[in-house]
């Protein structure tokens, strides 16, 4: 078995553009679709997604849900998980550990779907403003240790622009 670490990748990109098995999008809890980086999967995916969703109705903050990926099919991916990390309030409100749960059911879901790899955005850094060092803090922890309990995934962290790649890779070797 390769080590976690070397089964955790940072890729500077699209996640839509990424040939995994599973993609991670993040969500809000009425998974009724958004901007940012729902808002591309959703367009990639095309209405379908949507509509898969609507009788799952939501799901609450910290936690994940699995639908097809339907016209990212074409593209070899298999899966999308809807993750919803919290909104940023102060850091005071569970914010950590409901992030981190958003990571872990990801996993967990991605496992026993039968996925070898899956993408993940950093969730909860954009609009739901949590701050970027405590974002990728969590994000890198949480997988490294999501990593170990099931060997058999590769998990890729897309980083949206160079800036935040940058801060990814600092923050990895940091570890
Ligand atoms: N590929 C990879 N990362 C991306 C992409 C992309 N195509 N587009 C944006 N990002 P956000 P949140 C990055 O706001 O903070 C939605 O409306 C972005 O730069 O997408 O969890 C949902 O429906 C940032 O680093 O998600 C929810 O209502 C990261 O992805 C709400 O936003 C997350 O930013 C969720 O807010």
């Amino acid at each position: 078995m390769r080590a976690a670490q070397e089964r955790l990748s940072l890729v500077q990109g699209d996640i839509t553009r990424q040939q995994v098995d599973a993609i991670v999008t993040a969500a809000n809890a009425g998974l009724r679709g958004g901007g940012g980086v729902d808002g591309a999967v959703h367009s990639a995916a095309g209405p379908e997604l949507l509509a898969a969703l609507r009788p799952i109705g939501g799901t609450p903050t910290g936690t994940a849900v699995i639908t097809s990926a339907f016209r990212l099919e074409a593209r070899g991916v298999r899966w999308v998980i809807h993750a919803v990390g919290p909104v940023w309030h102060g850091g005071a409100r569970g914010e950590a550990e409901a992030l981190a749960g958003a990571y872990r059911q990801s996993l967990k879901l991605a496992a026993e779907a039968g996925a070898h790899s899956v993408a993940f955005p950093l969730i909860s850094a954009g609009v739901y403003g949590y701050p970027l060092e405590q974002a990728l803090d969590i994000a890198l922890r949480t997988l490294l240790a999501g990593l170990e309990a099931h060997p058999e995934l590769e998990a890729r962290l897309v980083l949206f622009g160079e800036p935040t790649y940058r801060a990814a890779q600092a923050a990895f070797g940091r570890l």
